[in-house]
């Protein structure tokens, strides 16, 4: 499904960052149109590992758009972020933008790195995609952030 969703734009990898943690399914006449999960990260921030609650392979089928499902998805998943996590983070679609953000969800303004095996790398592309959503710490969102190490795409 999610193949689709994405037209093919979608990695191995990509699926394999979705596993681990709690998926939200949405059906409609019996007939799955959308998926998100929440798996656990740990973003480094102000000196700290911040428990993070990270939002992967949110999609709903073309044909299933624009009826509330990604709202109902995203409903559930910031209810265990929320419940679980000292914040929520996600890389958005430019697509998806306005949707997270309308939710509450907020842009970092800082500089995005990752710790790599080589060490800690800038990564300048995924700076305008970090959306962030505050649970329990309050982030500087104007200072860098960094994320752990994975395979395929790193935030
Ligand atoms: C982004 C996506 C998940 C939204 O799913 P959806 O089920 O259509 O979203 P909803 O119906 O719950 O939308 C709720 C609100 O979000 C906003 N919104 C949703 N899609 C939007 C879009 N493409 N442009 C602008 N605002 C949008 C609107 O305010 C909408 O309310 P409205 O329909 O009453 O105006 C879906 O378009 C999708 O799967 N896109 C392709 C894959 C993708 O980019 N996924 C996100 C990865 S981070």
């Amino acid at each position: 499904m999610l193949v689709e969703v994405f037209e093919g734009d979608i990695e191995e990898s990509d699926w394999e960052h979705a596993l681990g943690g709690i998926h939200a399914l949405a059906y409609e006449d019996g007939e799955l149109v959308g998926h998100a999960s929440v798996v656990q990260r740990r973003l480094i921030h102000d000196g700290r590992a911040l428990r993070t609650g990270y939002v992967e392979a949110v999609g709903v089928r073309a044909h299933a758009r624009r009826r509330g499902h990604a709202g109902a998805l995203m409903d559930a998943i910031e209810r265990v972020i929320r419940g679980a996590y000292e914040l929520g983070a996600l890389g958005a679609s430019d697509m998806a933008l306005p949707f997270y953000r309308t939710r509450g969800w907020l842009p970092w303004e800082g500089e995005t790195y990752a710790l790599t095996p080589q060490g800690i790398e800038r990564t300048p592309d995924d700076d305008d995609a970090l959306l962030v959503l505050e649970v329990t710490t309050e982030l500087d969102r104007a200072a860098f952030i960094t994320c752990d190490w994975r395979d395929g795409a790193v935030w």
